[in-house]
């Protein structure tokens, strides 16, 4: 298993290209189970999860080429209409494969995703949108079972505005039979942009970017190109390196997705500035403590949470992180604690106490985000750091250490 051994304190600086989104790639990739046909999808990040994915949609029956973050799909040839348990424990997003392959197909199976490393994570807002939909469901064997002759279209309205139920229903409902309403419709840049490529194939989708999504069910969607969008939780992470280690500029990124986050950086010091497509910040002499809590799009995102204690962790007094999203999301705690980083946690809410510097110590990943968060830890600590388990990191971070070796910061990987 891979480790990472950062010899924190060094100083970073230059520029840092930001990869294609994770989040926005992966119903993108299920996405082109909708045509029969060939899908072509630009700036795919390479990552774990991309690469579970390519081997779900090759399980499923697709033909799948990724060459120089280029992925070719061509779902023409779909016949095993399964998502077994073994991929779909190491990756819950392959649950996007049940709107597609119930729409194009009429029947799916699903392997039902266990617990998560931090809470329950259910799907029941899923499930609910398909029966709504004419959907008959099961559960056998531990696999969902979907199945119906045709969708049709009816109105579904979420208690909360979940990513991935939004992206199921909006992927089933396109090929159903009349009008889809979704209430309470997530609005994140990644279900922005599915929208955008779903109609690009040639659906009917209005209200994108709105908590009210109407679907108008058309016969058939064809091939396209796509680009994906940049991830705005990667930028976010280098923004907070920034703010700590050392002028930087992020390019390919896009700062219209990260207001709230830039706003709070600004809260705490920071100097920020952008182009369309770019930013800049300049390291922070005296980092002020700024409370966060986190919201669905456009509030802070949660995928930042464990990345914004690590950089609260050395700030100039205390602040209060909340995660409203994700009520059990701080497994990053204990192990930034054992940084030397001063965190309690009450409910959903941590409290961060600014101590003067963190110290090397040997941690472990237990998520991705938490892992990006250590990493934060680790290149401001005095010292030597030791993260084990960096698989979780390979999710979701592309070249991470390569990145960050490209701004000078002591970082290598090392296989044990
Ligand atoms: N929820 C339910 N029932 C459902 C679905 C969701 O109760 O059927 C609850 C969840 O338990 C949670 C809330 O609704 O409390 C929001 O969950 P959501 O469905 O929005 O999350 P998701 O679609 O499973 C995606 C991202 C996550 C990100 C969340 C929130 C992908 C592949 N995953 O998950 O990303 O944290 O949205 O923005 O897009 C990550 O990248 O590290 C990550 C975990």
């Amino acid at each position: 298993m891979d480790k990472f051994i950062i010899n924190g304190g060094n100083p970073i600086s230059g520029s840092v290209d930001i990869s294609g989104a994770k989040n926005a790639v992966l119903p993108l990739m299920t996405a082109a189970l909708l045509v029969d046909g060939e899908t072509t999808i630009n700036s795919v990040p390479d990552l774990r999860d991309t690469r579970t994915m390519i081997r779900l949609l090759k399980i499923i029956g697709a033909e799948v080429a990724f060459k120089n973050n280029s992925l070719a799909i061509n779902a023409s040839g779909v016949n095993n209409l399964e998502a077994p348990y073994d991929l779909v424990k190491t990756m819950r997003a392959s649950f996007y494969v049940l709107g597609p392959l119930l729409a194009r197909f009429g029947e799916v199976r699903v392997s039902l995703p266990g617990g998560c490393a931090w809470g329950p994570r259910p799907v029941d807002y899923h499930l609910k949108g398909l029966e709504k939909l004419g959907a008959t469901i099961s559960l056998e064997s531990g696999y969902i079972m979907a199945k119906a002759k045709y969708l049709k279209g009816n109105k579904i309205s979420f208690d909360f505005p979940s990513v991935g139920a939004t992206g199921n229903i909006l992927m089933a409902s396109v090929l159903a039979r009349g009008e889809t309403r979704i209430e309470n419709a997530a609005k994140e840049p990644e279900i922005v942009q599915l929208c955008e490529v779903l109609n690009k194939m040639g659906a009917n989708i209005i209200g994108i970017g709105t908590d009210k999504i109407t679907v108008h069910g058309v016969d058939k969607l064809h091939s396209v190109d796509i680009d994906v969008i940049p991830d705005r939780v990667e930028a976010g992470t280098y923004l907070i390196a920034g703010a700590t280690m050392g002028d930087i500029t992020l390019n390919n990124c896009n700062p219209k997705h990260l207001e709230d986050v830039i706003d709070k950086l600004k809260l705490s010091g920071a100097n920020i500035s952008s182009t369309e497509n770019s930013l800049s910040i300049e390291k922070i002499e005296l980092v002020e403590a700024v409370d966060v809590t986190t919201e669905v799009y456009p509030g802070f995102p949660t995928d930042l949470q464990a990345q914004w204690m690590a950089f609260m962790s050395i700030a100039n007094g205390k602040s209060t992180i909340i995660d409203t999203v994700y009520h059990d999301r701080f497994t990053h705690i204990p192990e930034l604690n054992r940084l030397g980083a001063d965190i309690q946690l009450k409910d959903n809410k941590a409290i961060v106490n600014g101590v003067k510097k963190l110290t090397g110590a040997q941690v472990m990943s237990t998520d991705i985000r938490a892992s990006a968060a250590l990493i934060l830890g680790a290149i401001m600590a005095e010292g030597k750091t030791e993260i084990s388990r960096v698989y979780h990191i390979d999710r979701g971070y592309d070249s991470i250490e390569k990145k960050f070796q490209s701004l000078g910061a002591d970082i290598k990987r090392i296989n044990q």
